[in-house]
């Protein structure tokens, strides 16, 4: 399947929103308990301004398969090397290694802006997420005990660091790319990456 990275803009607001609410509705993965209204979408590119926001999309449908973020851990100038993650893909196109494909690229346009900390934070009912972190390099840095429930459930809010060692090319901020992943019964066997995917 083909897909396409492209910077957040208005056009993605609704299937964004409604993503979100997906799994804020059927998950751990979102924290909130009721879906967020359209409005949101303002706070998730303020959040995110100056790093990066990206949607998804999958060529030719113009279907947006998932989003994620890049953004500063916190507003003081201290913490300009720590940045966090985020990234919500559709079911339908998870586990096909595209999760992997997104974070390598929050990981490339951390480093020129000054980031060499990544944090994610992710329940300790999710998972599916503590595992992809963990399996890409995350490592748990601090978990705070039952401070969360949802619908009746209590969690843990476990936070994950890695620590970026940058190598390879940048391609273009903002000028989207696109990545083919060839899959085969229900692994992915091939990810591979073609047009503008360095510069
Ligand atoms: C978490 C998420 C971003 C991972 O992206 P993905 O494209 O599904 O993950 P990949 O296919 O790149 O998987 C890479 C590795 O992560 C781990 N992983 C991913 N999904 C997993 C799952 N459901 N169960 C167990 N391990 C999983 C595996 O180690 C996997 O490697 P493998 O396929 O060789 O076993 C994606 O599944 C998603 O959007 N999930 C729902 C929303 C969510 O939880 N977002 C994170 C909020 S903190």
């Amino acid at each position: 399947m083909r897909y396409r990275l492209e910077a957040m803009t208005e056009a993605h607001r609704r299937p964004v929103i409604d993503l979100f609410s997906h799994y804020v509705r059927t998950s751990f993965a979102a924290y909130p308990e009721t879906p967020f209204p359209y409005e949101a979408f303002d706070r998730f590119l303020a959040m995110s301004s100056g790093y990066l926001a990206v949607a998804t999309t999958v060529d030719g449908a113009g279907e947006v398969a998932g989003f994620a973020f890049l953004h500063p851990h916190h507003p003081a100038a201290t913490f300009r090397r720590t940045a966090e993650v985020a990234t919500f893909l559709r079911p339908l196109h998870t586990r096909r290694g595209l999760g992997t494909l997104i974070l390598d690229r929050l990981e490339k346009e951390a480093r020129p802006l000054g980031a060499d900390r990544l944090l994610a934070s992710v329940s300790s009912r999710n998972e599916a997420s503590l595992r992809f972190h963990t399996k890409h390099g995350f490592v748990e840095c601090g978990r705070f005990r039952e401070i969360g429930r949802k619908h009746g459930v209590d969690f843990d809010v476990v936070w994950l660091e890695k620590r970026l060692v940058i190598a390879g090319r940048l391609f273009p901020l903002n000028q989207g790319f696109t990545a083919r992943v060839a899959i085969k019964v229900g692994k992915y066997a091939e990810i591979g990456s073609s047009g503008a995917t360095s510069s």
